[in-house]
């Protein structure tokens, strides 16, 4: 019987904690929500639907629905003959600029002014040199986009609805997936406290019992009963403070309801746009009040919040105080991390430390940030080697490369495991 009762607080305190089950247990619910989820078929209904109908269409009259879809991003600061607003009107764009310009322009102004076009630098200045976003499209997209300016802003035939329900659809099943994930751990702490509680108790009648009341007469039966649950108590209490401070799916909630999902999922704002400083220096940073009225002089309303979490964007500008974002991900500060160096040097994305925030309405936390997590990519992630200025120096490993002596180099091979790159 007691054997029992322990087994059920083993379990329950166990199971849910083991990373590894953890680990496996999330990747399952992601898995069925990512990749087998029905509503990601439907996904691939509409898309192939809308390569169909971008097919017919492009045969017809030469612009497609997803160009609407794609223009949403753009009318966050332009109009199609309604005047100016953060940027020109874009009606009769295509009489004013060729074609090969206007692509590069709109994939990444920034860098095309930076090259020395005059009619870029002009266009920039003559707009109060606000910058316009790099945006991620193919020049096929934008030539659609253009096609779509020049029919006035509209699509020919009615393949916009199909997508509005897409996103919609993907909405709802997404922000459920964290949901989950944020039920899971409750879960999982909640049983932490009262296995905790129950063995607490244990232990003290266990004693009372002993000292005081003595019903039970078998002395060895409340020797077993503190024995295991100070077993217990340890094995949770060390676990506990070695993952302290450590904070895997962590999810605040922030100051203004801020969606990474409408911002660079549907509407594609590239992420550096705002974390301009991930590809530089240690730390990706938060953007500052003013970046956000780039857009948001102009878009006073939100389709989820209304005007309500963007007022507070004008409050914070109008009473000169930061917005306190809360941090998610927080490491020790005997530990040295820096993002230039895995953005910028080892080419590693976003997504892989961060999970697919494009589609978090609020950040959470999916990866552990421990040290063993760190590691495990060191140790099998491969560094684009040759032909990279900044690992001329391995000259050793240049040598086994050139002979086939090893095939691939790792950046534990460069040293990304030694205790002093990390630690301060
Ligand atoms: C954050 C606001 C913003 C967004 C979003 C935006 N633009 Fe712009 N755009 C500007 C500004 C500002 C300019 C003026 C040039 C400059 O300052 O760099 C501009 C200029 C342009 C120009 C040159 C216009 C001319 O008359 O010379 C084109 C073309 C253009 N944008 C297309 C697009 C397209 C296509 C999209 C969507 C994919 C888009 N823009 C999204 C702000 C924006
Ligand atoms: C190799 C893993 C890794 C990659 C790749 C990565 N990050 Fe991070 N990121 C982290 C870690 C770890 C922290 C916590 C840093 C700390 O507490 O010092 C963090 C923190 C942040 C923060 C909080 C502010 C800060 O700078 O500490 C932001 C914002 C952020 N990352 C955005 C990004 C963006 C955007 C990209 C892609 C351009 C990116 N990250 C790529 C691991 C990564
Ligand atoms: C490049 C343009 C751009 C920038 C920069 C930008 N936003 Fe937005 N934001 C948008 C667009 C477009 C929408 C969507 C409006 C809609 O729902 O149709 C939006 C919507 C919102 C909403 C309402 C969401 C909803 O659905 O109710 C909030 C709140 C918001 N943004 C906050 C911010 C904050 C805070 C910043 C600065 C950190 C920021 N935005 C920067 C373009 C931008
Ligand atoms: C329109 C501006 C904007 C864009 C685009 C944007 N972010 Fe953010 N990001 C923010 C703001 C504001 C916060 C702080 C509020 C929050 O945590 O939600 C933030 C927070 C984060 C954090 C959490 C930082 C922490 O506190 O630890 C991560 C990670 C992050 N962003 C990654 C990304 C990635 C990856 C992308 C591209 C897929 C991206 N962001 C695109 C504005 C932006
Ligand atoms: C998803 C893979 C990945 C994860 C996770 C990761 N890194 Fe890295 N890290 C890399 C790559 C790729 C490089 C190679 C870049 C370079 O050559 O400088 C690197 C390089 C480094 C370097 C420089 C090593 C050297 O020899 O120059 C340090 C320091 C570092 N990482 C720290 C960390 C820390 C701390 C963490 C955990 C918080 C972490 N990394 C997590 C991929 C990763
Ligand atoms: C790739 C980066 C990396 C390398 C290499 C690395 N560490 Fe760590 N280490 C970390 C991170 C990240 C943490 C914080 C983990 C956490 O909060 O649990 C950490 C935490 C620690 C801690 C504190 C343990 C705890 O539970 O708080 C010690 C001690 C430590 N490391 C020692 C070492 C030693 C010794 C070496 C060399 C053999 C080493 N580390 C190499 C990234 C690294």
């Amino acid at each position: 019987m007691i054997y029992r009762i322990f087994n059920i607080f083993l379990t329950s305190r166990i199971l849910p904690k083991n990373d590894f089950i953890f680990d496996n247990l999330y990747t399952m619910i992601n898995n069925s929500f990512v990749i087998k989820n029905p509503l990601r078929h439907k996904e691939f209904l509409t898309n192939g639907l809308l390569i169909l109908f971008l097919f017919i269409t492009s045969l017809s009259f030469g612009q497609t629905a997803e160009a609407e879809t794609n223009f949403g991003v753009c009318k966050a600061c332009h109009t199609i003959g309604g005047g100016k607003l953060v940027g020109p009107d874009l009606k009769g764009v295509t009489d004013r600029h060729d074609e090969d310009w206007i692509i590069k322009f709109v994939q990444n102004s920034t860098k095309f002014i930076q090259s020395g076009d005059a009619a870029a630098r002009k266009v920039f200045e003559e707009n109060n040199n606000i910058p316009m976003p790099p945006n991620n499209l193919t020049a096929d997209q934008i030539r659609d986009i253009m096609l779509y300016i020049n029919n006035g802003g509209k699509v020919a035939g009615g393949g916009s609805e199909a997508s509005t329900e897409k996103t919609e659809a993907t909405v709802t099943h997404e922000s459920e997936s964290t949901k989950i994930l944020a039920e899971m751990k409750q879960e999982e702490a909640q049983n932490m406290y009262i296995t905790f509680i129950v063995l607490s108790i244990l232990i003290l009648l266990s004693i009372f019992d002993l000292l005081v009341t003595k019903i039970v007469k078998a002395r060895w039966i409340h020797t077993i009963i503190i024995l295991i649950a100070v077993v217990v108590l340890g094995e949770m209490l060390f676990v506990e403070s070695a993952g302290l401070g450590r904070q895997q799916y962590y999810q605040p909630d922030q100051p203004i309801w801020f969606s990474h999902k409408v911002h660079a999922g549907q509407n594609r704002i590239d992420c550096q746009y705002c974390h301009f400083t991930a590809d530089k220096s240690m730390h990706a940073g938060i953007p500052p009040v003013k970046l956000c009225m780039n857009c948001h002089s102009q878009v006073k309303e939100g389709k989820r919040t209304g005007k309500k979490e963007i007022a507070k964007i004008y409050a914070a500008l109008e009473n000169n105080k930061p917005i306190e974002w809360i941090k998610v991900h927080n490491l020790p500060d005997h530990v040295y991390f820096n993002h230039a160096q895995h953005v910028n040097v080892g080419k590693v994305e976003c997504e892989e430390c961060h999970g697919e925030v494009e589609k978090m309405d609020q950040i959470i936390q999916v990866e552990p940030l421990s040290m063993g997590w760190c590691i495990d990519c060191h140790r099998d992630k491969e560094i684009q080697f040759t032909n990279n200025k900044f690992y001329e120096q391995y000259n050793k490993l240049h040598e086994q490369m050139a002979s086939g002596e090893i095939d691939k180099v790792t950046v534990q091979m460069i040293g990304g495991d030694e205790c002093q790159k990390c630690h301060y």
